[in-house]
């Protein structure tokens, strides 16, 4: 058997005349009739072998016997490639391996899919032979970036006096807004343990014990409603700290950030990044965690609209709504279809109807201009900075409605237009959420953080009166679009979590039942803290510019929540359930 001497991306022009020996798999294979050429692939990079006739003629028999993906071990000399020959786009290309020695550690059957980058192949195939798509040097790239980032972040938080504290993952139900994912007890007939939604109350726990700093880089596990940003067990970097306020935190995970952003894309981030209310986010971008890569803010027109006499507006803001609006700078050449299209577009989201404007160098062009008054028309071009060329759009609706269609509407225009700079990363710090947001279903208060999350100070006399007027101390992190991260300052008195849970419809009995032990450690000199968690995924996606986060999880989930490789969640033996006191309600 042989031993290996390098790998497949070592070898330099300086290794020429050495003997080596690689292994690795068939990347490709050429026969020029005499000559065969393989690339032969390891983790590392690729190397060019020639199988000469003249040189070896058992290895060139085998040779001909190789297909893709096979795997060889290969003994021989390193040489310069021929003038001309030198591949700029390889590590390796400017030499080559003469083959003396070539042994078929195994065989591959032919693949269901090419291992290269670009081919069109289903995702379903991709991620039911996850072990071929991971060969793929794109998604091994990603995945060895983010060993990487991982990497970065222990070494900079341990600088920083953080201790990584594993919390279990056996534990009771934590709430972050979505449904558990419930594990029977064998020992404890009839009672479930919950899988972490994150580790909140572990790490709040780890202050209440005196260490200070805490991260992990943890699984957490959330039954909801995936879509390409989430997955059912995603991983974040959860940090917790005693004795410090936001403008401790901020500074520090800025430095953290730069940190990841140099060592694995090279990249200087500026900082310190913008903060910006909740407040103002919704209002310039309409949704809460924005992309600021581009423009096109929306501006309320509400006190414009309710001088018109067009219907549609008046009574919107009748029952309580808004009128709001984006200028589609230069896009008053659109034509009906493409004004159907993005009408469509926002109709995803409940808007009854696009109102559009074009403003030309005479006149505006639009078929409700008729029911505003000049000086109105004006007006609202002018908030709208509309100029000759532009087209103004308009949503009437309930806040919600609009908000969300506008936002959207934002993105698609600003995809349409060419306005993502791609190589940009734009961090945000968006605060001072609402505490507490209505459920209109369920007619109670909940969370928007969660139920630990401290109000701000001067807020914590309103939760008998007005709960709607509460502020958090809460904090996320958006990066291009996408919410990264999320904390807050965190309750620390116990007489304060017990009004949170008050506010919140839970009895003192419930309260007790779900946080009792909570309740009482804040009972035992619990130090002011908080902390933040960061989507490991998310962030991975953005720096490797993904679509989704399943292309930087080595064994992601489809979007029911399948594995495709291993058939998870499957069925389970009679006998497995009967032990687990549980009987199933399906045939
Ligand atoms: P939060 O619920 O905001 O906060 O989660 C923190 C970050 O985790 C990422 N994330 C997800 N990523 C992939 N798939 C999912 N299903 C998913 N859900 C969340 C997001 C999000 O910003 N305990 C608090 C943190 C704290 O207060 O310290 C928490 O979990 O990027
Ligand atoms: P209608 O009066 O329904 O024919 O609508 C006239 C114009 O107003 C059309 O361009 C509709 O798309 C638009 N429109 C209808 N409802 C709304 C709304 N809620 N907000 C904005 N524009 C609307």
């Amino acid at each position: 058997m042989f031993k290996r001497t390098h790998t497949c991306g070592e070898l330099r022009g300086d290794n020429v005349n050495t003997t080596v020996i690689l292994m690795g798999w068939v990347h490709k294979r050429r026969d020029h009739g005499g000559l065969i050429f393989i690339d032969l692939r390891d983790r590392d990079g690729i190397t060019q072998i020639v199988v000469n006739p003249e040189i070896d003629k058992i290895a060139h028999k085998k040779a001909h016997e190789i297909r893709s993906e096979y795997v060889l071990a290969v003994k021989g000399k390193v040489v310069a490639r021929p003038e001309g020959t030198i591949n700029p786009k390889l590590l390796t290309g400017e030499i080559e391996i003469t083959v003396e020695d070539l042994e078929i550690l195994n065989e591959s059957k032919p693949l269901p899919f090419s291992v290269e980058d670009g081919e069109e192949v289903s995702e379903m195939l991709r991620l039911k032979y996850r072990y071929l798509d991971l060969r793929r040097p794109s998604l091994k790239n990603n995945i060895i970036l983010r060993h990487k980032v991982a990497k970065t972040v222990r070494d900079f938080l341990d600088k920083k006096g953080f201790l990584e504290i594993e919390t279990p993952f056996l534990t009771k139900s934590t709430p972050e807004g979505a449904r558990d994912y419930l594990v029977p007890s064998r020992l404890n007939p009839g009672k479930f343990y919950a899988l972490p939604q994150s580790p909140q109350l572990f790490k709040q726990i780890l202050m209440v014990a005196g260490y200070e700093r805490y991260f992990q880089v943890v699984k957490c596990f959330r039954d909801e409603d995936l879509r390409a940003d989430r997955q059912p067990e995603f991983t974040q970097i959860d940090m917790e700290m005693s004795f410090i306020d936001r403008e401790d935190i901020f500074p520090l995970i800025e430095e953290m950030m730069s940190e990841i952003f140099k060592k694995s894309i090279g990249v200087e981030i500026e900082m310190p990044f913008p903060i910006l209310s909740y407040h103002e986010v919704m209002s310039r971008f309409g949704c809460d965690k924005p992309d600021t890569r581009f423009g096109l803010e929306l501006k309320d027109i509400t006190p414009f609209a309710s001088k018109s006499d067009f219907k549609v507006f008046t009574e919107a803001i009748k029952n309580g709504g808004t009128v709001r609006g984006i200028n589609a700078k230069g896009c008053s050449e659109f034509s009906r279809k493409d004004l159907d299209d993005l009408t469509a577009e926002v109709g995803i989201f409940g808007a009854k109807g696009l109102a559009w404007l074009k403003v030309t160098t005479e006149v505006v062009q639009s078929p409700i201009a008729k029911f505003f008054k000049k000086e109105i028309l004006d007006e609202i071009v002018k908030i709208m900075e509309g100029k000759p060329g532009d087209l103004l759009l308009f949503i009437a609706d309930k806040p919600k409605i609009v908000f969300d269609s506008l936002a959207h509407l934002r993105l698609k225009l600003a995809e349409r237009l060419k306005l993502i700079d791609e190589n940009k990363f734009n961090f945000l710090w968006v605060t001072d959420f609402p505490l507490l947001d209505w459920d209109e279903d369920e007619k109670r208060w909940v969370a928007m953080h969660h139920p630990f999350t401290s109000p701000v100070d001067e807020d914590i006399s309103l939760f008998k009166t007005a709960p709607k007027k509460m502020r958090a101390k809460a904090y996320d992190l958006v990066l291009n679009g996408s919410e990264i991260g999320g904390g807050s300052i965190r309750i620390y008195k116990q007489e304060i979590q017990k009004q949170m849970f008050d506010t919140l419809g839970l009895s003192d009995e419930e309260a007790k039942a779900k946080f009792g032990f909570l309740l009482e450690a804040l009972e035992y000199g619990t130090p002011p803290h908080g902390g933040i968690a960061f989507g490991l995924d998310r962030l991975m996606a953005t720096l490797t510019k993904s679509k989704s986060i399943r292309d930087v999880i080595a064994f992601p989930k489809t979007q029911k929540a399948v594995c495709l490789m291993t058939d998870a969640p499957s069925d389970v033996e009679k006998r497995q359930l009967k032990e687990l006191n549980i009987r199933l309600d399906t045939p």
